[in-house]
């Protein structure tokens, strides 16, 4: 008999789903598994406005194939001074579910970020006032720090800080990568939580490394050592509410990642489910994988949980080495090996 897992219908809590015509190639990745995301901001230019985040969700909304449903969730990208009133309009119009914080030159299209978090302690005040939770690229961006530490310090060096002077500001410390973000989360009041990628669960920095330089495991934060990954899957599979799903699926075209300078990002949104399910059943928790994927984010967000559900069967599921999309292609995470769920409907 066929093993079959029912779930309620999980979101996606972190997803770039880009504009044009990579939009167009990769929503309907994301709407046919997930009901809601959490669509990253950091386009070019960035979406530092409730205009451009309202005018934006309408261009998702129409990539997304007729008959899928799908809500997209906004996010304001913050910048040095932003205007608190923007925020509090955007999020009151129910245009911005949240606010991202890139450290300015963090990662894609961040080199607008937030140089000083004390140029946004303003909007960081409102947000506190009125629930609006702020979302974290968490790693310092000072080049002397190795870039397998920029994790571990920006929670020494900024988060730490954040946190005292903000203590009742929602906060998701987003695809964390490091056992010190684990344990920081984990002991943090309850307004903090942390979202974690399939691909930090399934890889450690060697897969970077495996016979030759592998750019398709390259994205930021960079995956750590095998400890800090074990860490991850302890925690995505503790049933702590605080650890929940964010893919941080991130396209890019194929010539832009196998590049002398190869751009950060795992796309892994045509089987995120499947990968998640593979990491939960390896860890013996197939029984938690519907708190992780589909109760603890809306529950973190205030928002209902979705009506429906999804079926995943435990049958041999091959992943094609590349997909077409916007002219070129995309390599998806686990590209070329066969995953053993298939996500059914
Ligand atoms: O690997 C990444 N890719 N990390 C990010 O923070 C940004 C993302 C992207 O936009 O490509
Ligand atoms: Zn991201």
């Amino acid at each position: 008999m066929t093993e079959r897992l029912r779930l309620r219908r999980p979101d996606d809590w972190h997803v770039h789903l880009r504009d044009g015509p990579m939009l167009a190639a990769v929503a309907d990745a994301t709407a046919r598994q997930f009901a809601r995301a959490i669509v990253m901001p950091n386009l070019k230019p960035p979406v530092t406005t409730a205009a451009a985040a309202a005018a934006y969700r309408e261009r998702i909304r129409a990539a997304v194939s007729p008959g899928i449903a799908f809500e997209p969730l906004m996010t304001c990208y913050l910048v040095d001074g932003i205007n608190p009133d923007e925020l509090v309009r955007g999020h009151g119009e129910g245009i911005f579910t949240a606010a991202k914080l890139y450290p300015a030159h963090a990662t894609t299209n961040s080199a607008h970020g937030v140089t000083d978090v004390r140029q946004i302690y303003p909007a960081l005040d409102a947000m506190q006032r009125i629930g609006m939770p702020l979302l974290i690229h968490g790693e310092v961006t000072d080049h002397n720090v190795d870039i397998f530490d920029r994790e571990a310090v920006f929670i020494e060096r900024t988060l730490k800080t954040m946190v005292a002077d903000f203590p009742a500001l929602k906060i998701v410390f987003e695809h964390i990568t490091t056992k010190d973000a684990v344990d920081f989360v984990r002991d943090a009041s309850p307004n903090i939580a942390a979202t974690i990628t399939p691909h930090h669960l399934a890889i450690n920095r060697n897969a970077m490394f495996d016979g030759g330089m592998r750019p398709h495991f390259y994205c930021l934060p960079v995956a750590k050592r095998e400890l800090h990954r074990l860490a991850l899957r302890a925690a995505a599979t503790s049933g702590n509410p605080k650890f929940f799903l964010g893919t941080d699926s991130a396209p890019h075209a194929v010539e832009t990642k196998e590049a002398d300078c190869g751009c950060a990002g795992i796309y892994n949104a045509p089987f995120a489910i499947e990968s998640y399910a593979r990491t939960f059943a390896e860890e013996g928790a197939l029984d938690r994988l519907e708190g992780f994927a589909s109760e603890f984010g809306p529950r973190f967000y205030g928002l209902p949980l979705n009506p429906d559900f999804i079926t995943l069967e435990r049958a041999p599921t091959p992943v094609p080495g590349r997909i077409s999309a916007a002219g070129s292609e995309l390599v998806p995470f686990h590209a070329g090996e066969v995953l053993d769920w298939r996500f059914v409907a």
